[in-house]
Formats: structure tokens, sequence, C-alpha cells
């Protein structure tokens, strides 16, 4: 064993009560745990058993108490709108305190749940901090998901009281939030007891006498509510994630375990210290917004960033320079979308020059793959560290990361480095065999898995059991494939199952084939992703009508192209679909999608040896061709 890494990941591994309850060190604790890691009832692994906990508390109150009130804790920056705004951590204290007031005031408890579906506004912080503070479960939901989406998350989560906005700002567009609220509140069966309305100038809301209660009335009226001690495994969090069905996952997070991994992040991936300026820039409605642009640098003493704006068109590429000359971010977190959006539009970087991006150390990048092209661009422009890495809404935070706190290494475009510690990766092929250094598989990790992971599914242990640790007995699945070299590092190359991922947004195609299998003339029909230089990926797709349908094509493109926007929400940016023939199918009747996909990209592709009637897929990339979408095929039969 040769550096620091080595040692800490052994260590990890080998010992991870001893690794994690050091850890531990750094969070306080009402009374410390019985147990560092409670094994007794596999896969359902708990950390620090026995300890009493708030995480609210840990995020900002001791903050306060120990040298750091006047420090900015948040700063807001709404381009379009041009507001700004510096919350320091006793302002943070003050807000969270009563905004907790408010919730335990409309019958929120220690256990009930909150759903908020918020813009990227600081309220949307102090209500997440706030439930917290009051040992509440929150869910945010993603502004982007329609109504049908968030209804499906009040009807599983069972929320005493959602919180939601007037409207959100969304590039140069206002989108009311109001109305979604509503018909989402309409379509669901639970009913909440209490909407809270933020009203923003920039649009009205009509509120419902007796249900809906206005934010800053509430407020203004509100008794501080001190922090209440929960378990550490105590849920603190449900976050909803694309699963292969239109059923969203209830990923659930605890607050001792999430608290300590978080906190032992940012000193640790990341390399960050108390009191810096930390940006990710990504929407609370993600698992990265939960994670790093509230809990981790929070967590830390950090000082953290809620950018309403885009990284392109509010108003420019160069708005992400700005922010960070602005705001003097050391370190910047997004997803390599964004970089390439900037990319496409100020393709030589011209508007770094307008800028003083002296404060930037280093950018993190995960979300999707980083394609090495434009890790490469932004490696180059920017002239700092840029740090690919791997993880996933269940995991809370990366498998795999160059840990920039405990040892660097060398990059190797394309690969996000080593497993972090805590993390035992493997590929294994389809026997369950290890894979040999450079040869794909499945990429798995063994159990159990590091403090800050899923606990469960929300009221769904068995969905847990069966979608991540039952194909590999001993193992979670993380349902992506790749492999590891040599030299240990991974590449994490495609999912194994129906996701995929637009602009950093996870999406099911299972999902989007539900809505438009809904469609009164569609017979059949299949999305698959295909490539897009900006976005990554973009869900393709295809139709096949019943029989007797008369209505124009055209029209019924229209209209599923209208469905799924308002079934799943503009997030989903389901554009294009054609009508075919027939699917391309196995003899026992399986869709052959990545086929599909294959030649949607243009790319070789092997004949399916189980394929029923191979001359499908000549009409199929005939009406691809039709679309746009050509033709490189290499046919070995
Ligand atoms: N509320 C309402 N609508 C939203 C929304 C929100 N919070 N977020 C996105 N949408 C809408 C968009 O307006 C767009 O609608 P349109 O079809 O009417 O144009 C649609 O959903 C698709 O949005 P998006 O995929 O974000 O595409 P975009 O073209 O607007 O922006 C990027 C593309 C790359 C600039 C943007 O996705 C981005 O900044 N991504 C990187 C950061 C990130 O968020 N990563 C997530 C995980 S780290
Ligand atoms: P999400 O749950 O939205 O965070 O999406 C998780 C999925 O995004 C992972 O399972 C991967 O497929 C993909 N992903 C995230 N980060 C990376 C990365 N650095 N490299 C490759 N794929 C990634």
């Amino acid at each position: 064993m040769s550096n620091a890494y080595d040692l800490a990941h052994h260590r990890s591994l080998t010992d991870p009560a001893a690794f994690w309850g050091e850890a531990a060190q750094d969070i306080s604790w009402y009374k410390t745990w019985d147990k560092v890691l409670d094994d007794s009832n596999p896969p359902f692994y708990r950390w620090f058993t026995g300890g009493l906990v708030n995480t609210c508390y840990n995020a900002v109150d001791r903050h306060v108490e120990n040298g750091r009130a006047d420090q900015a804790a948040i700063l807001y920056d709404s381009p379009v709108i041009g507001v700004k705004r510096k919350i320091t951590y006793a302002e943070l204290k003050d807000l969270t305190a009563r905004f907790a007031g408010v919730l335990a005031g409309l019958g929120v408890k220690k256990g009930d749940r909150v759903i908020i579906y918020m813009p990227m506004v600081p309220e949307a912080v102090v209500a997440m901090l706030a439930s917290a503070r009051l040992g509440a479960v929150h869910s945010v939901v993603f502004g982007g998901f329609a109504a049908s989406e968030l209804a499906t998350r009040i009807n599983d989560a069972g929320p005493t009281v959602i919180v939601s906005a007037s409207c959100g700002i969304e590039g140069q567009k206002v989108i009311p939030y109001k109305p979604l609220l509503d018909h989402a509140i309409e379509l669901a069966t639970h009913k909440p007891a209490h909407t809270v309305i933020l009203r923003r100038p920039e649009a009205e809301a009509v509120l419902i006498p007796g249900r809906d209660v206005d934010w800053e009335e509430q407020m203004a009226g509100a008794t501080p509510h001190d922090c209440v001690p929960v378990a550490a495994t105590d849920p603190l969090y449900i976050l909803y994630t694309s699963g292969t069905t239109g059923q969203p996952k209830g990923v659930v997070r605890d607050n001792g375990g999430h608290m300590v991994a978080l906190k032992w992040t940012m000193a640790n991936i990341y390399n960050v210290k108390p009191g810096e300026v930390y940006w990710a820039a990504s929407d609370v409605g993600w698992v990265v917004g939960h994670s790093y642009i509230v809990y981790a640098p929070l967590l830390h003493g950090c000082t953290t960033v809620v950018y309403e704006g885009k990284p392109v068109g509010t108003p420019d590429a160069g708005a992400f320079w700005r922010m960070i000359s602005e705001y003097r971010i050391g370190t910047l977190f997004t997803a390599p979308t964004a970089f390439r959006a900037i990319k496409r539009d100020d393709p030589d970087a011209t508007l770094l020059a307008e800028y003083d991006l002296s404060p930037l150390k280093i950018l993190f990048l995960a979300g999707e793959r980083s394609d090495p092209d434009t890790l490469q661009w932004a490696e180059r422009h920017l002239k700092v560290p840029v740090v690919d890495h791997w993880w996933q809404t269940e995991t809370g935070w990366a498998i795999a990361a160059n840990c920039m706190g405990i040892h660097p290494f060398p990059v190797k475009h394309g690969s996000p480095t080593k497993a972090a510690p805590g993390w035992d990766v493997q590929v294994l092929d389809e026997g369950h065999h290890s894979c040999k250094p450079g040869q794909a598989g499945s990429l798995v990790v063994k159990l159990p898995l590091p403090p800050g992971t899923l606990m469960t599914l929300w009221n769904a242990d068995q969905r847990f059991v069966d979608s991540y640790m039952y194909e590999f007995p001993g193992y979670y699945k993380t349902a992506d494939a790749g492999y590891i070299d040599e030299d240990g590092y991974i590449y994490v190359m495609s999912r194994t199952d129906d996701i995929i991922n637009v602009a950093g947004h996870r999406l099911s195609t299972g999902a989007m084939e539900e809505v438009l299998a809904s469609h009164p003339d569609v017979a059949e029909c299949a999305v698959v992703g295909v490539h897009d230089t900006m976005k990554g990926q973009l869900p393709l797709g295809f139709l096949v009508l019943k029989a007797g349908v008369t209505k124009s094509h055209d029209q019924i493109l229209k209209e599923v192209v209208a469905l799924v926007r308002e079934r799943i929400g503009p997030v989903a940016a389901f554009k294009t679909a054609t009508i075919v023939k027939r699917l391309p199918k196995t003899r026992s009747g399986k869709i052959l999608r990545g086929t599909m996909q294959k030649i949607a990209d243009h790319e070789t592709f092997k004949m399916p040896a189980t394929i029923d009637d191979p001359a499908i897929l000549e009409e199929i990339e005939e009406d691809l061709t039709q679309i746009g979408y050509a033709r490189a095929r290499e046919q070995q039969a």
C-alpha cells in the first residue's frame, strides 16, 4: 500500500466501523451511537443505530454558535429578474426556525411528510431545513415535472403539507407553479391538509381559503421552533427518481449516516474548507441539489449558491463566469451538459476574458458520462483541474471520484477515477464471475454500502430488494455497465436498464412508453435514447398504429408529444416520434430497442440472432431516414 488513498480505501472496507466512527466525530450528536454499523438484517444495513441527532442543527445552528453567524450561508442570484440576496447563517437560522414554527402550526410533526415543489429560490432550502428541524421527512419534486407526476408523488408520500410558490423563472420564461399544484392535488387521492405558497411578484397565485396559506403572512406571525432530536436512522428525506416503470422509486435517506458521509466528502473528495464558497449548479429537485446545494456545503460551514438561471441564455454563455467572479466561487460542480451548452454558444470561450476567474480552483462534473472532448475543453479554458465523478440518486454521494483531499491521481479522460473510500466496486459478468481488468460487465458494489446511501424505497422494502439486491446476491446493482482497468480506474459506459440521461436529467423510457401506449390510436410503441450533441441523449418514439386509424400521422405525432409533456413534463424533452409499420422483435416477442437505437445513431450493429423478421430493420431505417436519422450499418448474419 503506497499512498493515503489506498490506506483510506482499504481501512474503510476492512474496518468500516472505525473509519466511519471517526468521521462521525465531525457531527454534533445529542447522544452518540450504540453501534456504527448494524448488519443484523441485511440488506437493510443501518448506520449509527442508537444515536440521536438533528440535521438542521448541524447545518445551521451549530455554525451560528461557533462563530459563523455573520458569514453568508446562501448567495441567491436570479439573473433574469435581476434579484440578488445574501443570507447569513444567523438569518438562515431565524428563517428556518420560524418556518419550522409555521409547519408545526399547520400540523407537521416528526415523521410526517412535507412535499416541496419549488423553483430555485432560497425559500426552497429554508423549507427543506425546516422540515429536517422538526424531524419531518421532506420530498422535493423538481419543477419541470408535470402535475400528474407530482400527483403520483403526493399519493406515495402522503404529505401533511405542500410548500410551493406562485412561479419559477426558467430560462427567460415565467412558469406558473400554482395551477400545476392545484391540478396535481385534484388528481391525487391523498389530499394534503395545507399548502404554503410563496407569492412572487412575477405571477399571481389564487389561494384556496382553508387550505392554502401565504408564506409571508405565516412567517410574520411565526413562533420559532427548536430542533427536534431524531434517531440517526430516522428518514430525513424521500427523493423520487425514475425507475423502469411509470411508478417512480422513493429513495429514502437517513439523518445520521447521511450527515457523516456528506461532511466527510467535503474535505476528502472536494478538498473544500469551511468558509469557502461552493457552488453546485444544479437544482434542489435533483440529488446533486440535495447533497451539494443544501446539505454538504452547509454541514461543512461553507457558503452555498442558489442560482435561478441557466448556463446559457441568461443572458449568455458567460453566465457561469460572472457567477464565479462576482461571488468568488472556489469550487464549481455541474453536469457536462452545461459545459456542452456553453461550448456550443461560445466555442472559443471568448466571454471568459470579461471576468476574473482567479477564485476558481477546481471543477467537478457528474450526472452523466463526461465525454473527453468537453472535459478537455473545460481544462483548456479554465486552467484548473476538472474532476469527473460517478454517482446516483440512490447513492447520495460519489461511488467513484478522484479524492482531491486525500491523494489526487492523474486524470484518465473518460474515467471518474477510482472507487471512493467506502465503496467496494466490482465488475461481474452474466454468470456473476469477476471480470478481468478491461473486460466490460455490470458494475456492482459489495454490501454493505457506506453511510449516506439509500436505506430503502419509501413504502416499498420488497421493491428495494428486487431492484437493487436481488440479481447479484451480496451486491448492490448500480444498473450501470462498464469496466475497471489494470490501475483500478473505473469506466462507466452505459445503463443496463431503460434509463436515459437527458441534459443530466434521469428519465425512464419505460415511463414514456406507458404514456404513448395510452393514446387511443397507438397499438404498440417503443422509446429509445438517441445521441444528442448538447443534451447527451434525447428520447425518440416509435409508434405502431391500430388498424383502421384514419387520423393524419402529423396530428397523432403532435398529440403524443403533447401527451408526454402533459403527463411527465417538459423535462422529458420528448419532441420526436415516428410512425412505423411494425417494431423489430425477437422470436420471443422482445422489442429490439438497442438495435433501433443503433440504427438511429448510425452505429454499426450485429444482426440479432434471435430476430423474428430482419426485413423490419430496413423499414425502420427508411422511416428514420425520413425524419433525419440516416443509416450506416454493417450486417453480419
Ligand atoms: N421548471 C419548469 N420547467 C423546466 C424546469 C423547471 N425547473 N427545468 C426545465 N424545464 C423545462 C425547460 O424550460 C424546457 O422546456 P421547453 O421544452 O419548453 O423548452 C424543458 O424542461 C427541458 O429542459 P432542459 O432539459 O433543462 O433543457 P434546456 O434546453 O432548457 O436547457 C441545459 C439545457 C443543458 C442548459 C440545462 O439542462 C442545464 O443547465 N443542465 C445542466 C445542469 C443540471 O441541471 N443538471 C442536473 C443534474 S446535476
Ligand atoms: P441520477 O440518479 O439522476 O444521478 O443518475 C445516475 C446515473 O447517471 C448513473 O447511474 C449513471 O448512469 C449516470 N452518471 C452519473 N454520473 C456519471 C459519471 N460521472 N459518469 C458516467 N455516468 C454517470
